[in-house]
């Protein structure tokens, strides 16, 4: 698997699950924000305040350029890198993508005291998420080859997921064996 891609309003966990999805793969950990931090040395707080979010997007536009040419990696994107067109095709033909989807009033409960993140220091940062989800949902959807939604699991995601982790760690193979007829139904919670 040569390149996977984490996509997600502010808050979703791209950067903590694409750290652990990498360690697991053996691969690299590259998060977009920090590395247009390194390449700019200043914050992206700071690249915004300076510059204005359009310099801050051309920058992160060149990022993902980069990133795309690479093998090996997972990449951790900013929330707002769906918004051009070129960073979603970039994204969806060279990676394997994947959405986490949350609920802006489960990110806004994360997110509440958060300096670091431009977008959010308004009056209302509610409001604020509850903008972006409708805008950005369905460029999120469009992008990702795969949605992973964050609240409410059903049991055949937590158990998909369970034996996700379980062939990662070579403990089962993919080829299912057939259920046991004693045990319940997986769709009762
Ligand atoms: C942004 C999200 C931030 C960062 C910048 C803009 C956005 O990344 O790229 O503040 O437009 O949603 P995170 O999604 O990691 O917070």
């Amino acid at each position: 698997m040569p390149l996977t891609s984490l996509i997600g309003l502010p808050g979703s966990g791209k950067s903590t699950v694409g750290r652990t999805i990498a360690r697991r793969l053996g691969m690299r950990f590259v998060d977009t924000d920090a590395e247009i931090e390194r390449r700019a040395g200043k914050a992206v707080r700071d690249i915004f305040e300076a510059a204005g979010e359009v310099a801050f997007r051309d920058l992160e536009a060149a990022v993902v350029a980069d990133l795309v040419c690479g093998t090996n990696a997972v990449i951790a994107t900013g929330g707002g890198t769906v918004l051009r067109p070129a960073n979603r095709l970039a994204l969806n033909t060279a990676t394997t993508v994947v959405y986490l989807r949350c609920r802006p009033d489960t990110l806004f409960r994360r997110l509440r005291n958060d300096k670091r993140r431009p977008l959010l220091q308004v009056n209302d940062p509610l409001v604020k998420l509850r903008e972006l989800f409708s805008e950005r949902d369905p460029l999120y959807r469009e992008t990702a080859h795969f949605v992973i939604e964050c609240e409410r699991p059903t049991v055949t995601m937590l158990a998909n997921t369970v034996m996700m982790q379980l062939e990662l760690a070579g403990f089962a193979n993919s080829d299912r064996a057939s259920p046991r007829a004693d045990l319940p139904n997986d769709d009762q919670s």
